[in-house]
């Protein structure tokens, strides 16, 4: 009676394995979601983002429910989105926990100003969004949050950080050109 169990359980673990292997296809841009909840705050580095709708401007950000700032960002109810750029790497690394630095001490690197909503925005990202909560959605390991656009700021200079095949990447400089215009 065990053994078509173990052997969907082993079928399970393929398909989660091609599923990571394909997903290391789909080029992303890197972010750092940053929220501050009674003044303590709290980020991580995500490529999972998305645009969500432009009427009403709304994105969304798909975070690991295991995670420090899952619970940060449903409770301080704000959240902000910095698009990296490539100057950013040290940043993303350091906000993915990579280099043991967790919960607030991750800010103490990068120039962070608070907007609107409370919520930190880093100075310098490519571009920013400053988000309220409006939704969240529990689904398998992760939250999808739901944020209203309440500011959004594009800067020109810099070209995004991306993450590809496992590893951080560039555009190539032409593409890299044609994004700033
Ligand atoms: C390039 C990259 C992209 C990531 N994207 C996401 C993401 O979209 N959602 C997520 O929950 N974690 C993502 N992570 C992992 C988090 O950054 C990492 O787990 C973070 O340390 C969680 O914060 P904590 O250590 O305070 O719990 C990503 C990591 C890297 C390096």
């Amino acid at each position: 009676m065990g053994l078509p169990m173990k052997r969907s359980r082993a079928a399970a673990e393929i398909l989660a394995a091609e599923f990571k292997s394909a997903m290391r296809r789909l080029a992303a841009g890197v972010t750092i979601v940053a929220t501050d909840g009674r003044g303590r705050p709290n980020g991580l580095t995500a490529t999972a983002v998305c645009s969500l709708s432009a009427e009403p401007p709304q994105l969304l950000v798909c975070v690991n429910r295991n995670s420090a700032p899952n619970a940060a960002i449903a409770r301080a109810g704000r959240f902000s989105v910095n698009v990296l750029a490539t100057r950013h790497k040290a940043l993303a690394l350091r906000f993915s926990g990579a280099t043991g630095v967790q919960g607030e001490d991750r800010f103490a690197r990068g120039e962070w100003t608070v907007a609107k909503t409370g919520a930190p925005v880093l100075a310098d990202a490519i571009a920013f969004f400053d988000c309220t909560l409006v939704d969240a959605i529990q689904s398998g390991t992760h939250t999808v949050f739901i944020g209203k656009v309440r500011a959004a700021h594009a800067h020109r200079n810099g070209t995004p950080l991306l993450y590809a095949a496992g590893a951080f990447q560039a555009l190539a400089r032409r593409a890299a050109r044609a994004n700033r215009k």
